[in-house]
């Protein structure tokens, strides 16, 4: 049976959530699932933004029939090619034999990567600027390339002041009857899974989004009508002031982030004493993840979140412990920068770490390394206190 929401007068969400999912992309692990969103507009013409992942490909189809109401479906504006948003395209070019295909030319090459249909006599192809008249509504559209793919766009619609942001303002997390952002508790339920998607999924292209930002402070907007998660309609300062730190690679908090592996639990251990050390002297705002039993995606989450990072870990085959080295990786591959950074390693015959992590830190953009690094041969000893001591003055000093 059908289950869609009006969005304005004429306006429908006719989208899906998935809670089913373990797995975003097959690596990003969802525990309260995701949304697909797709809107319907029921102008003189029909027009649908964007399909939906074919997971939920039976429930939105039932959406589209529902609302069309017998209607033909005339326009299919590509907003974004990523498979779960394009997925049931050649479904609904099966459905709907007239369908024309609005895109610019990024997306039709990849439709044709993607599927087997013929587009010949389906194509408009629109560039930065152009408009499409549906009837009442004029649709202009705004280019956002590598936010976070090549053909990535956005579709203005001047009447209703509505953008259809393609993933650009998306979250994790299905979503719960509730579609507009003024029916739930943005803050408290949603901003955790909203940072950890931006910055897993877009975080590397921050100049583009700030791009995009300065684009759409043009346009006239009272709703935000994105991919995944919910529609912004009121408060729309909130979620744009949080992109636009994400994308600067300003930390929303000053507080410190402490992420250790550590084998045995001396490496921990150490950590749990900074910890303690920094709260004496009245830091509140920390974050501790043991990374083994932390998914990376969480930690590059909090690694944007918060201005100050203590790095932890062991010696592991003369190298950096293979989790604590896989999150750098991914700190560096999603471009992180701007923040404070303090190392403590560890080591029983031939500590290697502090140098290694300091090593490939100093590799990435913008990093201040602090020199007050903490390495312990096996456990925690007098005079790595000490050491711990002064470290922890430095990040109070800069932190409070
Ligand atoms: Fe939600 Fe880039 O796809």
């Amino acid at each position: 049976m059908h289950c869609f929401r009006k969005v304005t007068d004429d306006l429908y969400w006719v989208g899906a959530s998935d809670r089913r999912i373990e797995l975003f992309e097959n690596i990003f692990p969802l525990t309260k699932g995701v949304s697909y969103n797709s809107y319907l507009l029921l102008d003189e013409k029909t027009v649908l933004f964007d399909s939906a992942d074919y997971a939920v490909g039976r429930q939105f189809l039932e959406n589209v029939d529902a609302v069309l109401n017998g209607r033909s479906l005339d326009y299919l504006i590509v907003n974004h090619m990523e498979p779960d948003h394009c997925a049931m395209i050649d479904e609904l070019v099966l459905r709907h034999p007239g369908l024309q295909i609005i895109g610019n030319a990024k997306t039709f090459p990849m439709i044709d990567q993607f599927f087997d249909f013929d587009l010949e006599g389906r194509k408009i192809v629109v560039k930065e600027g152009d408009t499409f008249s549906s009837g009442k509504h004029t649709l202009h559209f705004v280019m956002a390339p590598m936010v976070h793919w090549p053909e990535a766009m956005m579709t203005y619609d001047a009447e209703g002041k509505i953008l259809f942001s393609a993933d650009a303002f998306g979250t994790f997390g299905a979503l719960n009857g509730n579609i507009f952002n003024d029916e739930l508790d943005f803050d408290r339920d949603w901003l955790d899974e909203a940072r950890r998607y931006y910055t897993n999924i877009v975080g590397k292209y921050g100049m583009q989004v700030q791009n995009v930002l300065k684009k759409a402070a043009g346009l006239d907007i009272s709703m935000i009508c994105p991919l995944h998660g919910p529609i912004w309609r009121t408060d729309l300062s909130y979620i744009i002031g949080k992109y636009d730190l994400w994308s600067k690679y300003e930390p929303e908090e000053k507080g410190v982030m402490i992420a250790y592996a550590s084998m045995y639990g001396n490496t921990e251990n150490m950590a749990e004493i900074l910890a303690a050390m920094l709260a004496e002297a009245g830091v509140k705002k920390i974050r501790m993840h043991n990374i083994s039993k932390t998914h990376v995606s969480e930690l590059i989450s909090d690694s944007f979140k918060y201005s100050h990072i203590v790095l932890a870990a062991p010696t592991y085959n003369n190298g950096i412990y293979p989790l604590m080295d896989n999150y750098l990786e991914d700190m560096k591959a999603l471009a992180l920068q701007n923040r404070t950074v303090a190392v403590l390693g560890n080591g029983t015959w031939a500590p290697q770490t502090t140098k290694l992590i300091s090593a490939k830190v100093g590799e990435m953009k913008n990093m201040n390394l602090m020199e007050a690094a903490v390495t312990i041969k096996s456990s925690v000893k007098d005079a790595q206190m000490e050491e711990l001591k002064t470290l922890s003055r430095q990040i109070v000093e800069e932190v409070l």
